[in-house]
């Protein structure tokens, strides 16, 4: 064969590649749940901090309120499918009616630089596979279905239904059972490990929903119930985590 052939051949193996591995994302209705994932801003920050000395935050003017992630298509024991639609860019001016409100709910906490970054990742690699769904089929209707379910289960108000409070430290069961107790599902803990001292911080609450958006056991999906550890208690930190910027 001739090293044009050769060359030829290969291309076509990518092509073939390519046109496949795109394949399961078009227009792609391939997953089994909604995970609408909340994150608690002071173990946010902390980790952000932690990262560069030269790092911000912004955090919500009221204090102790949890603010969204995003609503992420997952499959049972994968992550993904994720930016499935390429031809569907973040369009600022879409969610004009909405901003301020996702300003306090669903907050860049980490860059504080640009307005739109995390709102636009989260639509690019979430929001453009959520698109199959009716009740999501647009970037307005996305990010206001996620306004919708903070104010439905935020959960600064499921943990206080069981006394769980900001500042005190829980063991992850406790946590875990709450969430089982309060919406009557099971749910997903994050936590974020200092590495200093090795105390863990909440990061992450999941909840998950099926292609109705009625609430459902996350049971299956990846990192379910937690990545903490169990056999130590978790802070719920009240104000963001003292830090020491990792040296390199
Ligand atoms: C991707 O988005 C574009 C623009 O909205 C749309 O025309 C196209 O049908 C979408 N592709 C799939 C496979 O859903």
């Amino acid at each position: 064969m001739s090293n044009c052939k050769i060359i030829i051949n290969i291309l076509c193996l990518i092509f073939i590649a390519k046109a496949s591995s795109d394949e399961g994302y078009r227009g792609s209705n391939n997953f089994d749940v909604l995970i609408f994932t909340q994150r608690w801003p002071q173990t946010v920050c902390y980790t952000w901090k932690a990262s560069s000395p030269s790092h911000t935050c912004s955090l919500p003017k009221e204090h102790d309120e949890w603010t969204i992630h995003g609503i992420w298509p997952s499959q049972y024991h994968k992550v993904g499918p994720q930016f499935c639609n390429k031809s569907m860019p973040f369009k600022p001016d879409a969610l004009k009616s909405l901003k301020g409100e996702l300003q306090e709910k669903w907050i860049d906490v980490e860059y504080g630089r640009t307005s739109y970054s995390l709102w636009e990742h989260e639509w690019k690699k979430h929001g453009t596979c959520a698109v199959v769904l009716k009740q999501l089929n647009s970037e307005v209707k996305y990010f206001a279905e996620g306004l919708n379910l903070l104010a439905k289960y935020d959960m600064k108000n499921v943990l206080a239904k069981v006394n769980i409070v900001p500042g005190q430290k829980y063991g992850t069961n406790a946590i875990l059972n709450a969430i089982r107790k309060v919406l009557g599902k099971r749910g997903v803990v994050i936590c974020r490990k200092n590495k200093n001292t090795g105390e863990s911080y909440i990061l992450e609450i999941r909840i998950c929903f099926n292609k109705m958006l009625q609430l459902m056991d996350c049971d299956g999906i990846s990192e379910y119930p937690t990545n903490c550890d169990a056999s130590e208690l978790v802070t719920y930190p009240s104000i963001v985590p003292r830090y020491n910027v990792v040296q390199v």
